[in-house]
């Protein structure tokens, strides 16, 4: 069986499946100790330029938890510091630029090539296709529009956005041209990283939620859209973002074909409420798969019960693994979703 008819695709796509398919946001990080070893001292964003080591992180939690899926190691950064931004990231804090975004660098965005810029992202998945398992598929991934310029306009990681709601309101003529350019540069890396090798995609729009309903229609729906739309018919195409009950009905309108659903959702409403066309994933919190016990077997059975004959469900959590989670609670997990058959 090739990669396009694994597991995880037909669970996307809607088709019939054995058993539901599992992979953990964030798989690849801290919580792994060989992931530690690997890194040192380096930052995620020089390590990510050695695609050897990059592609062998990428295939540790397949190896290590037995995750159906394997998510590229890379960053929500590494193109916007690729296309020339001046990005660091700063250990327990996130992403930081020096210089904010104005009128004339906007055009960095729009320039951006991967194969010129990156070379190293397409080389991560060449690797890593050759490190794995013909029936493990590899998810590419990026920041939406929103969440990646949140960086550029706000400086640092915010909940509130004082910087973006500003500049939307007030200067909708730059708010347009940067998420145009945000647009450009996100569908050329989606684009190389399909035609490199990788089977789905995910968008990590993680603060879209926190916008509300309002702003989201008005400033950042059609952006997100125009980057789903960029991309080729017949992939799973996965929205995520945290905090996002309340504007599933928008998110569901960006194109997306599965949609990520946080910890806060109720899986079964929100099946019911989005219908037959899209896939679901989810939403294990993180904190309970960091807690372990069986506070975290009661909460697996639960959504294991929820989803019952469900083809169209991908196990995951709700965002992404924590920091001092000990593997073995994710190995339990996968244990527990694998000995599951779909109408069991
Ligand atoms: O899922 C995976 O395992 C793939 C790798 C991945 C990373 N970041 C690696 C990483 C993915 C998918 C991301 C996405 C990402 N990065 C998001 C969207 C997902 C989400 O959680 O909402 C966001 C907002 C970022 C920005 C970012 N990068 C943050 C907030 C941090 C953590 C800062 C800290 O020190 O706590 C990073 C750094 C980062 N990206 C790490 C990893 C494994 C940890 C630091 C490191 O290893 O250098």
């Amino acid at each position: 069986m090739g990669r396009r008819d694994s597991l995880f695709v037909r669970a996307c796509l809607g088709r019939d499946v054995e058993r539901h398919p599992i992979w953990f946001m964030r798989q690849a990080g801290r919580y792994l100790p060989k992931y530690r070893e690997i890194k040192g001292n380096m930052n995620i964003l020089d390590l990510q330029m050695n695609p050897e080591l990059s592609s062998d992180i990428t295939v540790l939690p397949v190896r290590e938890l037995g995750v159906d899926a394997a998510i590229l190691y890379s960053d929500i950064m590494v193109p916007v510091r690729a296309a020339g931004y001046n990005v660091r990231i700063e250990e327990d804090v996130g992403p930081v630029v020096d210089t904010g975004i104005s009128e004339n660098d906007v055009g960095l965005m729009h320039e951006f090539e991967c194969k010129s810029d990156a070379p190293y992202v397409i080389d991560n998945i060449t690797l890593t296709r050759s490190k794995l398992d013909d029936d493990i598929p590899i998810i590419g991934f990026s920041a939406g529009p929103f969440t990646m310029l949140s960086y550029l306009f706000e400086g640092r990681p915010s909940r509130t956005f004082e910087r973006c709601r500003d500049v939307a309101k007030n200067d909708p003529d730059l708010w347009d041209e940067a998420m145009r350019g945000a647009v450009d540069l996100i569908s050329e890396y989606l684009n190389a990283q399909i035609g490199a090798g990788v089977d789905a995609v995910q968008i990590f729009d993680s603060w879209a939620g926190l916008l509300g309903p309002d702003f989201y229609s008005r400033y950042v729906k059609m952006y997100t859209k125009m980057v789903f739309s960029s991309l080729p018919d017949g992939i799973p195409k996965i929205h995520f973002s945290a905090k996002n009950s309340f504007m599933l009905r928008d998110f569901a309108d960006t194109g997306c074909n599965v949609m990520s659903l946080d910890h806060d959702t109720d899986l079964r409403t929100a099946m019911e409420y989005l219908g037959n066309s899209m896939a679901i994933q989810g939403n294990l919190s993180p904190d309970i798969a960091r807690i372990g016990g069986n506070e975290m077997r009661i909460a697996t059975e639960r959504i294991l019960d929820g989803m019952r004959g469900v083809s169209r469900f991908v196990f995951n959590l709700g965002h992404g693994v924590l920091r001092d989670t000990d593997p073995e609670n994710l190995k339990q997990v996968v244990r527990m979703v694998k000995c599951r058959g779909i109408s069991d």
